[in-house]
């Protein structure tokens, strides 16, 4: 009986390993905590049928043609693909598997809790304690943002960012969206970009990383912010400038920043944007539940299975390979 090859780049949580062993009992799995090295990617993705990986793994024709022509399935325990080229995948036939819409709340919720976090300044009130600064109640201590009145403006109104205003209605808060492609949901309003920026408080972007998107966040949308405004973002490092937003941070032409994602990951020590107290940084985190990981896990899984039996993968980001016949490396 031979079984197909799969490698599985970490070990990644039960729910998703045992519906994987269940049906191919004969994995590699990498067993590190930090990610294979290129090298060893390049090496162990040798010869696979199919491949799960994580948004760690950049997943490019060379890697596809390493793996070899037949490679059937590349599965991404992730939503975001920005890590695979899909063109590439597309070219040579193979259906890319990613998880949508079960981590949209727990991305959701980190969104409001950076946020919260930041207009509440809970992390420096928290460090003020630690660092022993706490003498009395004072009526003038790290004052915040209020939330009921204010207007928070939705960069990307697909499923996180509407996730996002259906929560913003819990908390009064007026709501402007932009994406031209979205449907207006939950009480907010469309509007164009210069118009969200200029009358949110607060700003929480909920974009893709396309080549569209890569710094977004620029000067130009940075200056046109209030001067009491908070940027959320918990979408892709590379939609923001970062050097950009430390000058505005810097100079206090934004009130502060709130970071789920950096680039690169993870944010170099060296970075200017730990030297400031106005920018509250995580380490990605923003599926980090358990539920959300377990079912993140359930779907990458389903893909892996799927593709490596030929069928269509319940989560296809290039759906297009199914209505063009698969073309060997030869022919690219
Ligand atoms: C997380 O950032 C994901 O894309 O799943």
């Amino acid at each position: 009986m031979t079984y197909p090859r799969i490698f599985i780049t970490r070990i990644i949580p039960d729910k998703g390993l045992a519906l994987v062993k269940e049906n191919y009992p004969h994995l590699d799995i990498w067993p590190d905590e930090m990610p294979p090295s290129r090298d060893e990617l390049l090496q162990r993705a040798r010869g696979v049928d199919g491949l799960l990986c994580l948004l760690t793994e950049r997943i490019d024709a060379e890697l596809m043609d390493a793996a070899g022509s037949q490679l059937k399935v590349i599965s991404s325990m992730s939503v975001g693909v920005d890590h695979i080229d899909v063109t590439a995948a597309t070219a040579r036939g193979i259906p890319i598997g990613n998880t949508p819409g079960v981590l949209t709340d727990a991305t959701a919720d980190m969104a409001f809790a950076l946020l919260f976090a930041v207009a509440r300044r809970v992390v420096e009130g928290e460090k003020y304690v630690r660092d022993g600064k706490w003498k009395t109640w004072h009526p003038q201590l790290l004052l915040g943002k209020d939330f009921v009145g204010a207007t928070l403006g939705i960069v990307g109104f697909g499923r996180i960012g509407s996730a996002v205003a259906k929560r913003a209605q819990g908390f009064d808060l007026r709501v402007l969206f932009h994406d031209p492609s979205a449907k207006a949901a939950y009480g907010a309003q469309p509007v164009d970009l210069d118009t969200l920026l200029q009358e949110s408080d607060f700003v929480s972007v909920h974009v893709p990383l396309t080549s569209e998107t890569r710094h977004l966040v620029n000067a130009g949308f940075l200056v046109k912010m209030k001067s009491n405004a908070i940027l959320v973002n918990t979408s892709r490092g590379g939609v923001v400038d970062q050097s950009a937003l430390y000058d505005a941070l810097r100079a206090q032409t934004i009130f502060a920043a709130a970071l789920d994602v950096t680039d690169p990951e993870p944010l170099p020590m060296d970075s200017t944007l730990l030297e400031l107290d106005n920018c509250l940084i995580v380490p990605h985190l923003g599926s980090a539940s358990h539920h959300t990981r377990d079912m993140m896990s359930y779907l990458a899984a389903e893909n892996l299975v799927a593709g490596l039996k030929g069928e269509r993968l319940p989560n296809c980001v290039n759906p297009e390979v199914y209505s063009r016949p698969r073309k060997g490396i030869g022919a690219l």
